[in-house]
């Protein structure tokens, strides 16, 4: 299992930032292995059995934001992968009495955890946790710095579209400024030559951002930034992280909505992503959110093969 992988690979995986192409293709090429595996294993075929790759190993989710997609998927990677997987409830802990985030992965790390996964609303925390603690820490995304999964699961849906994604043009359209999603994607398409346009209402879309990386361009008109694009990427608007009103919420949709007719803008083959959760009729129309070439649901199956691949990297 290990010649696909780069032999370097950091034991925890904090951001995509610090990590080389090389890194971040052996990771891919990973994933991709595991889910062709899967695939042919719940089509009754060859059934390949990796639950000896992270036997007796402890996978500890803790999410001190919401989550649907991330938590889950890491836990059925985790499952898939033959570990055990506890899952840390904020509001049914010692959290809930004052205990710092730092008292808490301690004694989950006394425990016996493995892997920590961590989402916390503050950027940095998941760095934090690993200065701490014995186990591995993946960062399940922090506050608006970065969610390194979400990047490569997206990078593993252009991958199966394109083979590649340099040359390719990739609009990121919304809530810029609060987006760690954005954030991890930009570090990452930007390793691999994409062109990176990001789109926003000028509050929500920082001018730093522009020096990110290689290959950014800012715009705030949706137009100009689906025109040729191969690849648009919408971003729910993040109001949790809002503290005074970006932009007139009712306006939002009419301004940067993305609409049926806006596809035609784009390349014929553009395909339209989201990490999720969507929210129809705010950020994208429900005929958008269904669309054809619509690969919202092909990106959430890839989380599993995806963060399967990251466990196995950083504690098999
Ligand atoms: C995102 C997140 O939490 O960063 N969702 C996800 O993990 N798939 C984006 C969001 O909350 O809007």
């Amino acid at each position: 299992m290990g010649s696909e992988m780069a032999p370097d690979f950091p034991s925890h995986l904090l951001e995509l930032e610090a990590l080389t192409r090389g890194q971040i293709e052996a990771l891919l090429s990973l994933a991709a292995r595991f889910k062709r595996e899967r695939a042919r294993a719940r089509a009754g075929e060859a059934p390949s059995d990796r639950r000896g790759l992270l036997r007796g190993r402890n996978v500890i989710t803790l999410f001190f934001e919401n989550s649907t997609r991330t938590r889950s998927s890491f836990e059925v990677a985790a499952k898939a992968l033959g570990a055990d997987v506890l899952s840390f409830q904020k509001d049914a802990s010692s959290v809930a009495k004052g205990e710092s985030l730092e008292d808490t992965v301690r004694n989950l790390d006394a425990i016996g955890a493995d892997a920590l996964v961590v989402r916390h609303p503050a950027a940095g925390a998941p760095r934090l946790v690993a200065r701490v603690v014995r186990a591995s820490v993946i960062n399940a995304g922090d506050g608006a710095h970065e969610h390194p999964t979400q990047g490569l699961l997206d990078a593993l849906s252009l991958r199966e579209r394109w083979g590649t994604v340099e040359g390719k043009t990739v609009a990121i359209v919304g809530d810029i400024a609060h987006s760690r999603v954005a954030r991890s994607n930009v570090h990452l398409l930007s390793k691999f030559g994409a062109e990176i346009v990001l789109c926003g209402p000028a509050s929500l879309l920082p001018c730093e951002l522009a020096q990110l990386a290689p290959g950014v361009r800012l715009t705030t008109d949706i137009q100009d930034a689906i025109r040729d694009a191969d690849v648009i990427m919408m971003l729910r608007v993040q109001l949790e992280r809002q503290h005074e009103a970006a932009f007139p919420a009712s306006e939002y949709f009419q301004f940067y909505g993305l609409r049926l007719e806006h596809m035609d803008l784009a390349k014929p083959d553009a395909i339209v992503m989201h990490p999720g959760p969507i929210n129809r009729g705010r950020e994208l129309s429900s005929e958008v959110a269904d669309f054809q070439r619509s690969v919202i649901l092909n990106q959430v199956e890839n989380g599993v093969a995806v963060r399967m691949a990251v466990l196995e990297r950083v504690i098999g």
